[in-house]
């Protein structure tokens, strides 16, 4: 990595772009996804698809030095096998035109969205014919950026995207069944992931590749050592078990004990070893917007509130009552908690960091062309400087991007719920023009940017 510190900002492709089925664009499974009525869908987003020129001028306004971005995999593969320029031109044209502006392209191979098809046609995840289409995907790009995109990332937050159903079509009725298939889906995208990770180091080797992981810092309600192990547990099974498979090729002995007694431990081959152990990542992204607190699981409740991981009732998320909360950081707001957020990973991995997300959601309002949001501009300056204050004692981080850029639709809660240091102006049900008006958290994060950041230590 070099020695210039990334000041960034993030989108994700679904959430940003729109452009739904133009460019020859397939169906993704947040396309086809239900939505609540009343809320936004992914169709026009914030319509970046048409705007992405102003975006881009808006970042080199802003003073970025990096984009974080994602592309659609089903804008590229629209049936999972077969190429479409076109997507694949849409996003060189972004690529260029950061480059143009000396901001480092950071592309994410994989945020939340796949194609249908693949879903419709092969089961998705479930079938390990998905691992060959991803190596595929991961090919096509790395071959078409090769010379340009330095950076890569290649699955963002794996365990949403395990998790979620309606981001990977597993729809299982059966609840128990359908965490057994969830774990076998995780377990091949692990494979997947080394796969690409070592397509990568072949095809442009002086690349650098991460993972973007949602990053679990989870405390005990109590000194109880039973809650004490409750958090730990947490810890293993949302977070270290996900970036323990993209580091060191397998689980903790915890992680395989649990999954185990549980009958969740995936299938696998022969062979797969050899591929878990061909590749690691040169970095990990962290995406961080708040701490999790949680209690040993006496009564064994299944709390539906977080990702099923938890199924296995090791712990039962609690109110942290020592943090401050808001209408949509029901989880609380906790700079500190970064902080130690980097600590944990860096004495897990001893790897590279960079801060993929982070960010406040807030429902801005635009009056008069101006949108005054000193919650964002309070909350991105304490979790940034936490940021670089591990920096500063040595933590190997490089980089920081807020989520988000611009407004986008939240990943389930629609255009209310907005983090953008640009505002689009639309609604859930009134798409208007869409038009761009920068933010006052624009012209802070500028300022932060131009001064690196040394007002804030
Ligand atoms: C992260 C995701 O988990 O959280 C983003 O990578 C997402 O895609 C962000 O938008 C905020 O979550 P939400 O649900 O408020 O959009």
């Amino acid at each position: 990595m070099d020695n210039k510190f990334l000041w960034g900002a993030s989108t994700s492709g679904f959430q940003v772009e729109g452009g739904y089925q133009e460019g020859g664009k397939g169906l993704g499974t947040t396309d086809v996804r239900k939505v609540s009525e009343g809320i936004a869908d992914t169709k026009v987003a914030s319509d970046h698809f048409h705007h992405y020129q102003e975006d881009i001028l808006l970042m080199k306004e802003l003073g970025l030095s990096t984009y974080r971005f994602s592309f659609c995999w089903s804008r590229i593969m629209p049936d999972g096998w077969h190429v479409n320029t076109e997507g694949l031109d849409f996003y060189e044209a972004i690529i260029d035109l950061c480059i143009s502006y000396n901001i480092e392209p950071i592309p994410t191979l994989y945020h939340f969205e796949m194609p249908q098809a693949l879903v419709d046609t092969i089961n998705g995840w479930q079938s390990r014919e998905c691992i060959e289409a991803f190596e595929k995907y991961a090919r096509i790009c790395f071959n078409r950026f090769k010379g340009k995109v330095k950076y890569w990332i290649t699955i963002n937050e794996q365990l949403i995207v395990t998790a979620a159903s309606d981001l990977n079509g597993n729809h299982e009725p059966d609840k128990n069944l359908q965490m057994k298939k969830m774990y076998q889906m995780s377990y091949h995208l692990s494979l997947a992931e080394k796969k690409a990770m070592s397509a990568l180091k072949e095809i442009d080797p002086s690349c650098k590749i991460g993972v973007a992981s949602a990053v679990q810092n989870v405390y005990p309600k109590t000194s109880n050592p039973l809650d004490i192990l409750a958090s730990m547990d947490a810890e293993e099974l949302m977070m270290y078990m996900l970036l323990d498979m993209s580091v060191y090729g397998k689980y903790s002995p915890r992680v395989e004990g649990l999954l185990k007694s549980s009958g969740y431990y995936p299938i696998k081959e022969e062979g797969d070893m050899a591929i878990l152990n061909s590749s690691k990542p040169d970095f990990i992204g962290i995406n961080y917007y708040s701490s999790l607190c949680v209690q040993h699981n006496k009564e064994r409740i299944i709390n539906h509130a977080l990702p099923p991981f938890f199924r296995s009732c090791e712990y039962q998320v609690v109110e942290n009552t020592k943090i401050e909360k808001t209408e949509w950081m029901a989880l609380g707001i906790d700079p500190l908690g970064l902080r130690t957020a980097i600590y944990k990973v860096h004495n897990r991995y001893h790897l590279p960091m960079l801060i993929t997300e982070n960010g406040m959601a807030y429902s801005d309002e635009l009056y008069n062309g101006k949108v005054h949001d000193p919650y964002r501009i309070d909350y991105l300056s304490k979790h940034i400087k936490e940021t670089l204050l591990a920096k500063k004692e040595g933590y190997p981080i490089f980089g920081y991007c807020p989520w988000s850029f611009i407004d986008l639709v939240s990943s389930h809660q629609g255009f209310k719920k907005r983090y953008g240091l640009v505002y689009v102006d639309r609604t859930d049900t009134d798409i208007k023009e869409c038009k761009r008006y920068k933010k006052d958290s624009f012209y802070w994060y500028q300022n932060v940017i131009a001064t690196n950041g040394k007002d804030l230590l």
